[in-house]
């Protein structure tokens, strides 16, 4: 997806070899041209899939699953990563152990949201070692629900979430997927082309 490459190019800050900065239009300030623009990509990639509901994870999923949503007219559900005055009975839970931050954190679906009838399309901003996406597949797979895919905007693909998922059977489509970090510049990894851009910042 040209315009997200682009906006990675402009606006992302490598922070270290395997840390990239995107606050500017993902992570903190949100740009809803972007992301509106983010939504017709996943929409389009999984138009034939028969979707009936997104599941994406708090916070920074929130944004492409809603768009995504809008474009496919179905019902976006996040999963919550802490407790919820409201949120306390009839759970679908996940363990999720993140890499980067040496935690385990519960997230939690209502059940009231995700069912046996709905096909699933999993959103979330990252994939990194992909315990994020492993960790909602195994709340809607709770739900007895089934996964049509999974929708990544950014695929670090020099970490493993990336074969993992695919490995398991899941069809993961990620919209950039960056090849390498280092040396403070960013190489992503398209279908026919490899393109690397120097970053200053
Ligand atoms: P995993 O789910 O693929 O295993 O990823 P991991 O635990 O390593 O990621 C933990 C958090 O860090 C996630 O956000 C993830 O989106 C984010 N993250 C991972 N790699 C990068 C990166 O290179 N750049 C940025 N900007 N974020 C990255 P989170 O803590 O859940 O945050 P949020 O969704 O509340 O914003």
């Amino acid at each position: 997806m040209e315009l997200l490459i682009e906006k990675i190019k402009n606006e992302g800050t490598v922070l270290s070899s395997s840390v990239l900065k995107v606050d500017s239009f993902l992570n903190h300030q949100i740009d809803p041209h972007l992301m509106l623009e983010i939504g017709k990509e996943f929409a389009q990639r999984f138009a034939d899939s028969g979707i009936t509901r997104i599941l994406t994870i708090e916070s920074s999923g929130i944004a492409p699953a809603v768009m995504a949503g809008l474009q496919l007219n179905v019902p976006v559900v996040f999963a919550r990563k802490r407790k919820s005055l409201t949120l306390v009975n009839n759970l679908f839970t996940a363990s999720v152990y993140s890499f980067t931050k040496e935690e385990t954190s519960e997230i939690s679906v209502s059940n009231q949201y995700l069912s046996e009838n709905d096909n699933v399309l999993i959103i979330d901003d990252f994939l990194a070692n992909g315990q994020a996406a492993l960790g909602l597949a195994e709340i809607a797979t709770k739900a007895k629900a089934s996964i049509a895919g999974i929708g990544i905007v950014i695929e670090k693909g020099f970490q493993d979430g990336g074969s993992l998922l695919r490995d398991k059977g899941y069809r993961v489509e990620s919209l950039a997927t960056i090849s390498s970090l280092d040396d403070g510049s960013v190489s992503f990894k398209q279908p026919t082309t490899k393109t690397k851009v120097e970053l200053t910042r």
